[in-house]
């Protein structure tokens, strides 16, 4: 009943790693340490230090610790880096991926968690965006990542697997019991950045974009607690077990804050005002995305426990100022 982490070490696995380790599961934990922190492992998962795309390694951790099913989180993020190094996204991302799923494909895993993007619509005509509306990212990284839902697609009607595929939306905040979070000094997401700025950490949170067609000129996103997107893929986890058909999935709550909004919470949860400075748009910044769930609400019965921006920017702050305090 094991099941394989990739990327456990990082920020999203990290949660992930918990939550099945609170749910009493076998884990075993494999990441290279590119940016992952090995100290965010909880002590009870196997760690295997390595790559995704090395395939002797994998078939012989899969067979070793008896992996029943694979949940995938390794690879890169960064919307405005994959616009300037596309290489290293379909490496890192589609590449690796493929030599994953051949790999299990190989070792009779049968069962596959996959994080995907809300990158993957791109400019959307409409919001909520559901799963059946169009898909067409304008960054590296929403077409490294649709391209593995592809790959999965096609391989999962040619071979004897299923797989669950997570659209995330912007996933933020830390755990509640405070064992991990984003750790990583260079992080570039919202949340992250007006936390550190709040601290002190940066100089200052540069607002990028002022001029979007939106209420108040900033872009829009759909923030989602890290907590309640690793519960996720508990549910898909179960749903997989019970014999469940493969699925695409938005991971959001339905509802979209500005950039100013944000910064307006990370100033009353820090108490502290938060140096800003107005910025050009970033590359590959749609205006407004925010997620329709009504599937994973239904498909799953998933029951979000932290969805207030206020939450996940408390819990995001009280990990930030531990990293300081370290
Ligand atoms: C993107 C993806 C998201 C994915 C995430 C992974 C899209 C639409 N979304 O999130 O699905 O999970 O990458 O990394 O592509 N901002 C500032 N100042 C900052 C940082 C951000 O103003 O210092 C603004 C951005 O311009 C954007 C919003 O804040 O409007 C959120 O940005 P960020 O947190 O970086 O996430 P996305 O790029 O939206």
């Amino acid at each position: 009943m094991t099941v394989l982490v990739t990327g456990g070490t990082e920020y999203i696995g990290s949660h992930m790693v918990h939550t099945l380790l609170d749910r009493g599961r076998k884990v075993v934990v494999l990441d290279y340490l590119s940016t992952g922190v090995r100290a965010n492992v909880a002590q009870d998962a196997s760690f295997v230090l390595g790559s995704v795309g090395d395939t002797a390694l994998m078939k012989r951790v899969l067979a070793e610790h008896a992996v029943e099913t694979v949940i995938h989180f390794s690879g890169s993020v960064i919307v405005p880096e994959s616009v300037e190094n596309p290489i290293l996204y379909y490496s890192n991302n589609t590449f690796a991926s493929l030599h994953l799923v051949n790999a299990f494909i190989h070792s009779g895993v049968k069962k596959f968690i996959f994080s995907s993007t809300a990158a993957v619509y791109g400019i959307t005509e409409r919001n909520p965006v559901s799963e059946k509306d169009e898909t067409n990212p304008i960054n590296p990284y929403g077409r490294s990542k649709l391209m593995t839902e592809w790959l999965l697609d096609d391989a999962a009607h040619a071979h004897d697997f299923r797989f669950v595929a997570l659209r995330y939306f912007n996933v933020a905040g830390a755990d509640p019991k405070g064992r991990t979070g984003q750790s990583t000094p260079r992080a570039t997401h919202l949340i992250k950045r007006a936390c550190q700025a709040a601290l002190g950490r940066v100089p200052q949170l540069e607002i990028f974009g002022t001029d979007f067609p939106t209420r108040d000129g900033t872009g829009i996103r759909d923030y989602i607690h890290v907590s309640d997107l690793a519960e996720v893929h508990a549910l898909a986890l179960e749903y997989l077990g019970d014999g469940g058909e493969s699925q695409i999935l938005n991971c959001g709550y339905g509802r979209g804050f500005s950039v100013r909004e944000v910064i307006d919470v990370v100033s009353k949860v820090s108490q502290r005002p938060l140096p800003t400075r107005e910025a050009p748009r970033r590359a590959g910044d749609p205006p407004v995305i925010v997620a329709d769930c009504s599937r994973v609400t239904s498909e799953f019965g998933w029951q979000p426990r932290h969805n207030h921006l206020e939450e996940i920017v408390s819990t995001a702050y009280a990990w930030e100022r531990r990293l300081n305090a370290a």
